[in-house]
């Protein structure tokens, strides 16, 4: 069987249901899942309620179980706990590119056609293609291309790959997307352009991010001059002035002796949302992922809904501020670990934020983080204070995986032996492990990734 026919299959049989529940993850790929299958339900008349869950555990299955829905989606979730859905006898369809453990009828993941669910579909591209069976729903592309760069699917190739491209097509035909290449600094859009240094994360510039100060300098230092008192922002300048900059920070990164960054990963292919007005929050695919994770990593995932279904007022408004107080967490939590620094084991590298770092976003901290680590060479393991035990991130990266190594797995089955729930994908994952097994937890998954990497 192909994806395709699985979609239509999964979607001829949601069809026969009147009244569903559609439960999602607390990021940008989880809350652009749920619009997409929200508005398809929608346009077919089918009634809903959604929820978001910080992750699919027993305790959350049984909360849905009490429930008694006569048909639950899931999206962006599910794939990692199966034999759980089926156990509790739940009727469930599950979309999802997370790595699967155990068997269900309804469920359509990337895997199980031998397509990478961590490169080439997310958890919204899936459920795209799922919408697209269910109706004529090419317009959402536009949602499905942000939930795919928020899980930063393009970040191997500095473009989006696989099936992906599909909906980016489609999107293109629907008149609602356009694609180019450009600078991948976040807020081109939005942010004058001394931001873009001041809040530069990857690659994080030494003495310049963190610095408004010195960003301005920087800028001036190269010529690049202010308009009156106002600064411009990216898509204000001339593509000469756009070309200095990016040699200068390249210039820069050299004699930092930063490895992590070089054109490859300054200049790529951008996603631009042709529906959306100029210079907004939402214009850019990027940037519109950080504003959802702004929203539901902190609880707010309404909000980003909501935003995701088309308010651009008063929720618009809110996102916007969470935004403000999300970038200022980000840098708070990088500088945290550039000061703290990371331990290393044999086959991995850690660091624990205690409760410095939000669990929600400390995954995204690990991720950000490996832009000044000098030693790539091994996985970074995070761990923050979460309520009743421990939040575990992980993250790796291509050339890591090339050698062998599967975080997914090697995570998931170190937290089942210290009794704890993990999952995820080869280049990154989480868990939620028991507090006082951390050491042991670190000693079991430094041998698993030794294992898979010898
Ligand atoms: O739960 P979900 O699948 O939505 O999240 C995928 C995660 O993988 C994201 O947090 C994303 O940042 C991370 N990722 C990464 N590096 C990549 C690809 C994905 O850190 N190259
Ligand atoms: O939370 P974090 O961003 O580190 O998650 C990385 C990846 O691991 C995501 O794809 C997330 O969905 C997955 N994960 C999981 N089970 C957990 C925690 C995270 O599958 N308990
Ligand atoms: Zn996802």
């Amino acid at each position: 069987m192909t994806f395709e026919k699985k979609a239509a299959q999964c979607a001829e049989y949601i069809k026969k249901h009147t009244s569903i529940l559609v439960v999602s993850h607390i990021d940008a790929d989880g809350l652009t899942s749920a619009a997409i299958m929200g508005k398809a339900l929608e346009r077919k008349g089918i009634e809903y309620n959604t929820s978001f869950v910080k992750q699919l555990d027993i305790q959350t299955l049984n909360g849905i179980a009490d429930q008694n829905p006569e048909l639950v989606i899931f999206t962006d979730l599910g794939s990692g706990m199966l034999d759980a859905i089926s156990a509790l006898k739940l009727n469930a369809v599950i979309m999802d590119h997370h790595q699967p453990h155990g068997i269900y009828e309804h469920h359509l993941n990337p895997h199980l056609f031998g397509i990478n669910g961590s490169t080439e579909l997310s958890g919204s591209g899936v459920t795209f293609f799922l919408a697209s069976a269910l109706g004529d729903n090419g317009d959402l592309a536009d949602l499905a291309i942000v939930g795919a760069v928020g899980d930063l699917q393009h970040a191997k190739h500095g473009q989006l790959m696989g099936m992906n491209r599909q909906i980016l097509e489609a999107g293109v035909k629907n008149g609602v997307l356009r694609y180019e290449k450009d600078l991948l600094l976040f807020g081109k859009q939005t942010r004058p352009i001394f931001k873009l240094l001041q809040y530069s994360t990857d690659p994080y510039l030494p003495g310049i991010t963190g610095s408004e100060d010195a960003s301005i300098e920087f800028l001036k230092k190269i010529g690049i001059r202010q308009h009156g008192e106002k600064w411009r922002r990216w898509i204000d300048l001339e593509a000469k002035e756009k070309q200095q900059i990016v040699s200068a920070i390249m210039q820069y990164c050299l004699s930092s002796g930063l490895q992590a960054c070089n054109a490859q990963r300054l200049i790529g292919e951008v996603y631009t949302l042709l529906r959306e007005r100029e210079g907004t929050d939402v214009r850019d695919a990027s940037e519109f992922s950080t504003l959802l994770n702004a929203t539901a990593r902190y609880d707010h995932a309404d909000i980003g809904l909501a935003v995701c279904m088309g308010d651009r007022g008063a929720k618009f408004d809110e996102a916007s501020t969470l935004l403000n107080e999300h970038r200022k967490n980000l840098v708070e939590g990088l500088n945290l670990v550039k000061e703290q620094g990371m331990t290393r084991m044999e086959n991995l590298q850690y660091f624990d934020a205690g409760n410095k770092i939000r669990e929600t976003i400390v995954g995204i901290v690990a991720g950000m983080s490996s832009s000044f680590i000098n030693n790539r060479s091994l996985p970074i393991i995070a761990f923050a204070d979460s309520n009743g035990g421990v939040k575990v991130s992980s993250r790796g990266n291509h050339e890591l995986i090339r050698k062998g190594l599967n975080l997914g797995e090697a995570i998931s089955e170190a937290a089942k032996i210290v009794g704890g729930t993990g999952g995820g994908h080869d280049i990154a994952a989480g868990a939620f492990i028991p507090g006082e097994s951390k050491n042991e937890f670190l000693r079991i998954l430094d041998k698993k990734i030794g294992s898979q990497i010898s």
